[in-house]
């Protein structure tokens, strides 16, 4: 089990001057995107450091869903500077964007790729310790404050992919709910579902102790271990807390007790599906939101066409778990009661069905969400390529339970979750 130190409350974020000072750090980088830099919170911490006599300066110029481009930008800003230490403020856009500026400042002859996982990077292994990096997230979503995961586009695959290893992880997570009250709707909603599938993927993988082969060398184990007896305490409680406060928090921009829920469920899920790992529906979202065929996202402030992540992972949700129940009924069972369900009466072969439901009629309510692949744009044209786009995701997909180890069954099965995905 491994996460990142964290810190939760309203006002933790005036503390990172000290937090750095105890470190013996002295010329900080600051990492954010040009909303976020507008936001009350960079000011705060400005503040912090000062106080503390600490010099820094504001990269902002982060890509919403990074691409390698913008990713490479990042990096060329940072390595000449000399920074002893990375401070990133923003949704997960700008953490992972963080880590790999991190990442490629102590390798400065690395190619992009040569971190990036294998097959379409060369996968390298970290083998040397980063700078400390401190995570302020302002959104509650990704819990990449708590992982050693990277996520960008790469434009040419035409895939999401990154860099997973734990030397990524930021050194402290400072999660305070005062930070994400700015989050218009549309970013609550996209955010708060990737908690979501976080949760229900986490807690439904493949368990630990079936998952092969078997590390020669405990440094060779994979940070996605496979479902387990303490990443399940923290999927299925973060999975409870989303669904009860999700909606609250897109209806009522002043709650600020289910802001605050959302916000620690997001790191809990965090901690959770970093050690036990996603499968499907991350799988299926990186080309679902690598092959976007024009779709944007309302209420996004971004130029151009977007599918946010979690929207990206949540289309695609009943179909997957609808496929995956059988591989164990009584965990599916389990989530759709944390939806409401009552299961007394249910028999475990239709434990896919009604977690499906349940999860359909979850989304239908959140309202303002594309309700299929079609509505984001795709059509029965596009299938063949986003099965495609989803085959080299191994990363996460030797977590899928019920998915088929031979190519030709593996892509039969892909399409029809993508062919159920298309018209739900
Ligand atoms: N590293 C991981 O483990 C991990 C896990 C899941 C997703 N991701 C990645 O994270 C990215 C998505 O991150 P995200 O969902 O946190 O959102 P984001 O960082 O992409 O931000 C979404 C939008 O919200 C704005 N915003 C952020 N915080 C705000 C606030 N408090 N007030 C007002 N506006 C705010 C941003 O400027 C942006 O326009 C994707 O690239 C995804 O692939 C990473
Ligand atoms: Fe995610």
């Amino acid at each position: 089990m491994a996460a990142s130190a964290i810190r939760f409350g309203p006002g933790v974020t005036r503390e990172v001057g000290m937090d750095f000072s105890n470190m013996g750090v002295k010329y900080v980088c600051i990492v954010t995107d040009a909303t976020v830099r507008q936001l009350p919170v960079l000011k705060t911490v400005e503040d912090a450091l000062s106080r503390e006599g600490i010099s820094f300066d504001v990269f902002d110029k982060v890509r919403i869903e990074p691409k390698d481009s913008s990713i490479k930008e990042a990096i060329a800003f940072a390595r000449p500077r000399g920074f002893d230490a990375f401070l990133a403020v923003g949704g997960g856009s700008v953490i992972d964007t963080a880590k790999l500026m991190n990442l490629y400042t102590e390798y400065p002859e690395a190619d992009l790729l040569d971190f990036v996982n294998a097959p379409l990077g060369k996968g390298r292994p970290v083998d040397k310790k980063l700078k400390p990096l401190v995570a302020v997230p302002t959104t509650a979503g990704t819990g990449s404050e708590t992982t050693g995961t990277a996520i960008f586009d790469l434009l040419d695959k035409k895939a999401k992919t990154g860099v997973a290893h734990r030397n990524l992880k930021p050194t402290l997570g400072l999660c305070d709910p005062l930070n994400t009250r700015t989050m218009p709707a549309a970013v609550k909603a996209s955010s708060g579902l990737d908690v979501l599938c976080h949760a229900l993927e986490s807690w439904t993988a493949i368990p630990y102790n079936e998952r092969t082969p078997r590390p020669a060398n405990p440094i060779l184990r994979p940070a996605y271990q496979g479902a387990n007896p303490i990443s399940d305490v923290f999927s299925l409680h973060a999975l409870k807390q989303t669904v009860n406060y999700l909606p609250r928090t897109i209806r009522d921009p002043d709650d600020s007790e289910a802001q605050s829920e959302m916000l620690l469920a997001s790191t809990l899920a965090g901690i959770g599906f970093g050690n036990a790992g996603v499968h499907l529906c991350h799988g299926m979202s990186y080309p679902i939101s690598g092959q976007n065929p024009g779709y944007k996202h309302a209420g996004y402030e971004v130029t151009g066409p977007i599918i946010p992540h979690g929207v990206s992972v949540a289309v695609s949700a009943p179909a997957v778990f609808r496929f995956t129940a059988p591989s164990n009924p009584e965990r599916h069972l389990a989530a759709a009661e944390a939806f409401g369900v009552d299961t007394s009466n249910v028999k475990r072969e239709s434990a896919g069905e009604v977690l499906a439901d349940a999860l359909s009629r979850f989304l239908d309510d959140l309202g303002d969400q594309p309700k299929n692949l079609r509505g984001l744009g795709f059509g029965a044209e596009h299938i063949d390529m986003l099965v495609e786009g989803t085959i080299p995701q191994e990363r996460v997909l030797m977590l899928a339970p019920g998915l088929a180890k031979e190519l030709e069954r593996e892509r039969d099965q892909l399409r029809s979750l993508f062919e159920y995905a298309l018209d739900r």
